[in-house]
């Protein structure tokens, strides 16, 4: 537990930060939030999670709540206080506080928090060792591309995934095709060794480290393709793994219990993966 919090302006010990119940946040999910990656003292892609806050809150109707370059200050001061070196910033706003009511009253001042946790994730057995996914129906709202706190449909197809002994579920939609992780972006490469993810329209987040990948995947010339594939095309390509600012580049060993190249981590995945870490541990802070 991180001894410092951000709460709307303060930095306060994390037992005296509350929320009120009339949070609309807490309330409806009307809130939207960000998780940066934190690795020997280097803040990962801080700019574009600012960013994609921003185009979250503006598909919302909101704005955000501080300048880029104030969030950036704040978070800086709130790794300082805690003395985080490995691990991860969590940061949430929401709409504010007001009686419930399904409108969505204009004018509310935001609720806007911060947290941070200590973990080394490099050290994590599932980005070194891979792990088994599962495949799940695909049960969310249509606007996926913003990143909100309304997660319930993410926390039960990840419990489905861990209650069948797997690490993580994705999600399939009607039309038979792969969307995304319950917190992650879903990846494969074919045989002839293309690198494929499916595009970011409003079925998936536009991950960061989605698109770092690619950048990471261009720069090593790979063959990359941005499309949507299915289920069983997954089953069988040659490898599969899955990104967020969470599990990094995590390799896939099993879907719905097929072995996807021989259950051993693949090559190319390997490649991304520590191309990833090496990109990470040059960000500065
Ligand atoms: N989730 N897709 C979903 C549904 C996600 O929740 C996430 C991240 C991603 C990957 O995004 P990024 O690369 O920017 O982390 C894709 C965060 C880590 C979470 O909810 O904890």
């Amino acid at each position: 537990m991180s001894r410092f919090v951000y709460v709307n302006g303060r930095f306060l010990r994390r037992n005296d930060a509350y929320i009120d119940i009339e949070d609309r946040g807490f309330q409806f999910g009307d809130s939207v939030y960000e998780v940066i990656f934190v690795t020997k003292g280097c803040l990962v892609d801080e700019q574009g999670h600012i960013d994609r806050l921003a185009y979250s809150m503006g598909e919302l109707g909101m704005e955000l709540p501080k300048s880029p370059a104030t969030i950036s200050l704040l978070i800086r001061e709130l790794i300082r206080l805690n003395g985080l070196t490995d691990g991860l910033v969590y940061m949430q706003v929401s709409r504010g506080i007001a009686p419930r009511d399904h409108l969505i009253p204009r004018n509310l001042s935001q609720t806007f928090v911060m947290n941070t946790r200590q973990v080394d994730l490099t050290a994590k057995p599932s980005i070194n060792e891979g792990v088994d996914v599962i495949t799940v129906r695909d049960i969310r709202w249509g606007r996926c591309d913003i990143k909100t706190t309304q997660l319930l449909a993410n926390c039960l197809v990840k419990s489905e995934a861990i209650h069948a002994g797997a690490d993580e579920a994705w999600m399939v939609d009607e039309n038979n095709f792969v969307t995304e992780g319950s917190s992650s972006n879903a990846w494969i490469i074919t045989d002839d060794q293309v690198l494929v993810t499916r595009p970011p329209t409003h079925d998936i987040l536009n991950g960061i480290t989605r698109q770092t990948i690619i950048d990471i995947a261009m720069q090593n010339n790979v063959v990359f393709e941005e499309r949507a594939f299915s289920p069983e095309e997954a089953k069988n390509a040659a490898e599969a793994f899955f990104t967020s600012a969470t599990s990094l580049a995590t390799p896939v060993l099993s879907i719905d219990g097929v072995k996807i190249g021989g259950g051993v981590i693949g090559p190319i995945t390997k490649i991304l993966q520590d191309q990833y870490l090496r990109y990470a541990q040059q960000t500065s802070l």
